[in-house]
């Protein structure tokens, strides 16, 4: 039997039948969306993927986007991620099981599907992608790059850069609640060295995007007129300071401005590339940032409330159907970027939900917030809490 262990809103364990059953649900609900979302591609005259590369696709957005191409769109699937393998005593990480539980269920689709479980960030993995690619005759019409990584070892100097949730100029204080015992606490964080916001840059930044694109295209394994996308976060004033304000921000600054560059350079084949900023939901790396979760807590109250609410997996059905799928081009912001964050960034949903964060206390913590969504969410994310899992049964970790 496995049960969930959480520390510090970090869960160090995985249920391989549960990560198999959250995949599977989510592969039927993208299917039970695709002939809307093939009928928007109809409408709008525009080309179902037929293969999608997808960079971070194990867990959160890079697996429901990977789900959606595949069991809404049709497309076959190459996805890239790290994620550490069971051992016979120990469990191996959620990603893991969902991409062992992805390929399979692709295959018995009759999709393609593979893949590799290997750093992203090196030369060498770039390399066994575009061979898989050359191998299997495949030439990709979409690239999604959702990889979300506390480090990266640049490829050319080898040397190691660590990204930091820190704000800029002055510290910070901010609430954060534990995701067990729904205790609060107060967090208070250095602001981070210049240092540091260039190494958060380097890391979630958008070089190693940029570094993908140019390879795929370079060896020929980029199909004319292939869209790419990455994901952004913008997020309201009460988490400003620690994330669009802080380190974090000037990455995806960084990332945005990559989008534009890319898209350039890809539209000498017809391509585009765009940064999609999508809404705050519970993710393994979103649980772990102080003030971020008890925003995403009453975000959650209040989007349930109005009926607004999104998952991962709502948000990029919806990415397709109504962004890359839109009659008339791909609808986006002054800066150029696809706006899936409409309806948390809503005047209405920004009210609500700051009046819920502000009185939030620990007396009132399940009232004020959605505490048992986030906490389900978190669960689900790493294979517990899910409906028709018989958790009481024995089961292997490989
Ligand atoms: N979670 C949110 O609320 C939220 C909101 C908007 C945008 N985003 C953005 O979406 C993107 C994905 O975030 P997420 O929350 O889905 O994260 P996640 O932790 O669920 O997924 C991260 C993915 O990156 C992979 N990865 C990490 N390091 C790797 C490496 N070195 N090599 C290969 N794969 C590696 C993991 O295996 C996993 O597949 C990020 O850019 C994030 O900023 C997240």
């Amino acid at each position: 039997m496995i049960k969930p262990m959480i520390r510090s809103n970090l869960c160090l364990n995985a249920h391989p039948a549960g990560c198999a059953a959250m995949v599977d649900a989510w592969a039927a609900r993208a299917r039970s969306s695709s002939a809307a979302i093939q009928t928007a591609a109809l409408h709008a005259g525009k080309p179902l993927p037929r293969t999608t590369l997808v960079i971070g696709c194990s867990t959160g957005y890079g697996l429901a986007t990977r789900i959606s191409a595949a069991f809404a769109c049709g497309a076959g699937t190459m996805g890239v991620s790290l994620e550490r393998e069971p051992g016979d005593t120990k469990s191996g990480t959620p990603g893991w099981y969902n991409n062992r539980a992805f390929d399979d269920a692709a295959k018995a689709a009759g999709l393609y599907s593979h893949t590799i479980n290997a750093d992203a960030f090196a030369d060498a993995t770039r390399a066994e992608v575009i061979e898989r690619a050359r191998a299997e005759g495949l030439r990709f019409d979409q690239v999604v790059y959702s990889l979300a990584s506390p480090v990266r070892v640049d490829p050319a100097t080898g040397v190691m850069y660590r990204s930091a949730l820190k704000p800029i100029g002055e510290p910070f204080t901010g609430r954060t609640f534990d995701v067990v015992t729904g205790a609060m606490s107060e967090v208070s964080i250095q602001p981070a060295t210049d240092d540091e916001v260039a190494a958060t840059v380097k890391v979630m930044g958008g070089e190693d995007w940029e570094m993908w694109i140019h390879a795929l295209a370079e060896a020929g394994v980029l199909a004319p007129g292939c869209q790419s996308f990455a994901y952004s976060y913008i997020g309201p004033e009460n988490t400003s300071r620690i994330y669009r304000g802080g380190a974090i921000g000037k990455a995806k600054e960084h990332l945005e401005k990559t989008a534009v560059a890319l898209d350039s350079y890809l539209s000498t084949s017809g391509g585009h590339a765009w940064v999609a900023v999508n809404k705050a939901v519970v993710t393994r790396a979103s649980a772990v940032i102080p003030v971020v979760a008890l925003y995403v807590a009453a975000l959650f109250r209040t989007m349930k409330d109005l009926d607004l609410h999104e998952d991962c997996l709502d948000q990029m059905l919806r990415l397709y159907e109504e962004r890359l799928f839109a009659s008339g081009g791909v609808p986006v912001d002054e800066a150029g970027r696809i706006r899936m964050d409409d309806r948390e960034m809503r005047t209405d949903v920004q009210e609500s939900t700051s009046r819920h964060f502000m009185a939030a206390t620990e007396e009132n913590l399940a009232q004020e917030v959605d505490l048992a969504g986030f906490r389900h969410d978190f669960l689900e994310a790493h294979g517990f809490d899910i409906d028709g899992v018989d958790y009481e049964a024995d089961v292997t970790y490989r």
